[in-house]
């Protein structure tokens, strides 16, 4: 996967993110109707998003499908936030909010990508994996920023409280799970988070083998800050 990093039109974007959904069902990380991504992008000075309509399946989604939402709500009829601008033919994904409040509580973000891979998803419908998350039984659970990967507490799809959980879950990190649903990556860039998406789903196929074998091995906090600092200038 290349990283392209920012579209340079709307358009690129839009191209970008229809590419980027296909690539997810040819991955094999999502499939039909499920999962959604968005890329930050400000029209005209005004903040906001681009983001999947809701229920489309991706085959068959074209780029003029995308919706652009402000960053800026106001209380919508069912009292929860719901954006200023919205400007599609369809409706966004019903998790925009999810969306809509990681790019506002990390600047750092420019994509979000959402899944119901198979194996991520299984973990997070576990007691164990809910309440602790994925411990460091693998170096590369570092590469989402720390020496683990919390699970955010169940709430219904596309509510402002599943938005809450999995802002509190991504913490310093770059990747979820959501309880009893799937999983949530976000990057620089749709390339990282999609990547980081993929990664995700690899390292929760393993814990999952290693948990049929008997209890896997973690690794202490003291080497996960070692190979965290060598992923500082690792590739
Ligand atoms: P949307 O089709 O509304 O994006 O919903 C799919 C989904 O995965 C909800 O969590």
């Amino acid at each position: 996967m290349a990283d392209r990093g920012v579209p340079a039109t709307e358009n690129a974007a839009r191209r970008a993110l229809v590419d980027a959904c296909l690539q997810m069902n040819e991955l094999g990380i999502n499939q039909g109707k499920a999962g959604n991504a968005s890329l930050r992008w400000d029209r005209g000075g005004a903040p906001g998003l681009l983001i999947t309509p809701s229920a489309l399946a991706y085959d068959a989604m074209g780029s003029d499908d995308i919706v652009w939402l402000s960053m800026a709500t106001a209380p919508g009829e069912d009292g929860e936030p719901a954006p200023l601008h919205a400007d599609g033919a369809r409706p966004p994904s019903s998790e925009w909010r999810m969306h809509r409040d990681v790019y506002a509580a990390r600047a750092e973000v420019a994509a979000v990508v959402h899944s119901h891979a198979a194996f991520a998803s299984t973990l997070a419908c576990t007691e164990r994996v809910q309440r602790d998350g994925i411990p460091a039984f693998h170096y590369m659970i570092a590469l989402f920023g720390g020496t683990d990967v919390r699970c955010a507490r169940y709430a219904t799809f596309g509510t402002q409280a599943l938005s809450d959980h999995a802002l509190h879950a991504l913490q310093a990190r770059l990747a979820c799970l959501l309880a009893n649903h799937g999983l949530l990556a976000v990057g620089d860039s749709l390339e990282r988070a999609l990547a980081l998406a993929l990664e995700l789903e690899t390292l929760s196929r393993m814990y999952w083998q290693a948990l049929q074998l008997g209890e896997p091995v973690v690794l202490d906090a003291q080497e996960m800050q070692r190979v965290i600092a060598r992923f500082a200038d690792y590739g």
